[in-house]
């Protein structure tokens, strides 16, 4: 063989090597569900489109994707001509999808719906980059305005118009519990700071994890540490830190380090390489007693089999009785999604009692809508209910309600940061300047 031709050989299999692993690793991808990313829309795509329905969200795991699939059988069932591409990528609390959504959503690549929170991250970061379509008229349309709590509807709206319909709201402030170790270990529920702290120091006497912790994702420490807030400042004084009112140098700030130090002491080494899911766990599997987290958590116990009240129990995170920190999950129509049309009908399920009921009981929350029958739901969800319409309603910062993205993603970095180091003077610092920097 001549040189020249060994050269185009290697040559070819070179090529022919590059190809199959762009091939490959693109179906490792696809099969990892991690394919919705960068591809902009060809002409070919929008055509496609209209059979196709792509909803977006990180709804995975135990709980959340049984809620999402019930939801798509709705769908299916009123519009069989039509084909839902479920764009969910893992990762709780969207740990990895906002940044994958925010690329499409301001990159001009849209899914037709997306999971998103009420509040700032609906606001901030969708609507006011004007890449958000108002749904008011769907709302008109449907006469179902007055049937949301007000306070959640204009979470989803700006400037009188509506951008999103809330489905499900979650709740921050709560404590789980195993029932069965709680009564093994003599204790009760703890109502205040230091009944709670008492019980932790009880168990981890009796060599059990007294509260279990899985913060890999980052978000769930700062979601006990927004809970520690509203236990040391209140509901009015933390809502104040939203609108000027009150101060991050407020000593009641640090009062929360302090106390997050305090329960620091009592979770589990390994918190650092666990998901919320794997932190809930150890409650079910008898290892840990005491768990603070939303209660997609109740979604999940549910999942694994756990029922309300028989094997599972909960609280008002100590000291928030009266408070409820807020979480809404919404969807609403991008202004470039591919087929409004069909996005509208979509949000008509999500709007609808009867996707509501299906959802929620499903996943942990409690429906939006205030005409809903209660019975339906379990006990924790009846209580979340009647909370829901009495409590005072408190924005959630990890989950992207109350204060900007830069805003959370700076506190996340504090937070995480005060877990590994402890350094209360430090972070209470850290906090006031990042205060100073994204919220002025
Ligand atoms: C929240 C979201 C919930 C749940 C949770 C854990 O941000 O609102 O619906 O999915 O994350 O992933």
């Amino acid at each position: 063989m001549s040189n020249f031709k060994k050269v185009i050989m290697v040559l070819t299999l070179l090529i022919g090597i590059s190809s199959a692993i762009v091939v490959g690793s693109f179906l490792f991808m696809y099969k990892t569900g991690e394919i919705t990313i960068n591809f902009s829309k060809s002409k070919e795509d929008k055509i496609l489109k209209e059979e196709e329905l792509e909803i977006f969200s990180w709804w995975t795991g135990g709980g959340e994707a049984q809620g999402l699939e019930a939801l798509f059988e709705i769908f299916n069932q009123k519009n069989s001509d039509m084909e839902i591409i479920n764009a969910a990528i893992s990762g709780g609390g969207g740990s990895s999808a906002k940044a994958v959504l925010k690329t499409r959503m301001l990159g001009g690549n849209p899914p037709d719906s997306f999971q998103v929170h009420g509040g700032s991250e609906l606001i901030d970061t969708y609507v006011r980059a004007g890449v958000m379509e108002p749904i008011t008229n769907l709302i008109n349309e449907l006469g179902i305005k007055d049937k949301f709590k007000q306070e959640i509807l204009e979470m989803c709206s700006y400037q009188g118009e509506v951008y999103a319909i809330p489905l499900a709201v979650h709740r921050g402030n709560i404590l789980w519990y195993n029932k069965s170790l709680l009564k093994k270990y003599n204790l009760k529920p703890p109502t205040n700071f230091s009944s709670f702290l008492s019980s932790l120091e009880e168990l981890s006497k009796q060599g059990i994890t007294p509260l279990s912790l899985g913060d890999k994702d980052r978000w769930p420490a700062t979601h006990i540490f927004e809970s520690l807030l509203l236990s040391t400042l209140g509901p009015k004084a933390y809502n104040g830190l939203w609108n000027g009112n009150t101060s991050f140098s407020n000593p009641k700030v640090k009062e929360a380090l302090v106390r997050f130090n305090e329960i620091l002491r009592y979770t589990n080494q390994d918190h650092a390489a666990l998901s919320w899911q794997d932190s809930a766990r150890r409650l079910y599997e008898g290892k840990a007693v005491f768990n603070i987290m939303g209660d997609w958590e109740e979604g999940y116990f549910k999942a694994l089999g756990w029922e309300a009240d028989q094997e599972f129990g909960w609280s008002n995170f100590p000291g928030t009785k009266g408070s409820f920190m807020v979480i809404v999950d919404s969807f609403g129509l991008p202004k470039e999604a591919a087929n409004p049309e069909s996005t509208k009908s979509w949000l008509k399920v999500i709007a609808s009692r009867e996707g509501q009921d299906v959802f929620n009981q499903i996943k942990g929350s409690i429906p939006s809508r205030i005409d809903v029958d209660k019975n339906k739901y379990d006990l924790y969800m009846k209580e979340a209910i009647d909370d829901f319409s009495n409590n005072i309603l408190t924005p959630s910062i990890a989950h992207g309600s109350a204060a900007p993205e830069n805003f959370m993603v700076a506190l996340d970095d504090v937070i995480n940061e005060f877990v590994s180091e402890r350094n209360i003077e430090r972070s209470f610092n850290n906090i006031q300047d990042i205060a100073d920097k994204y919220l002025k």
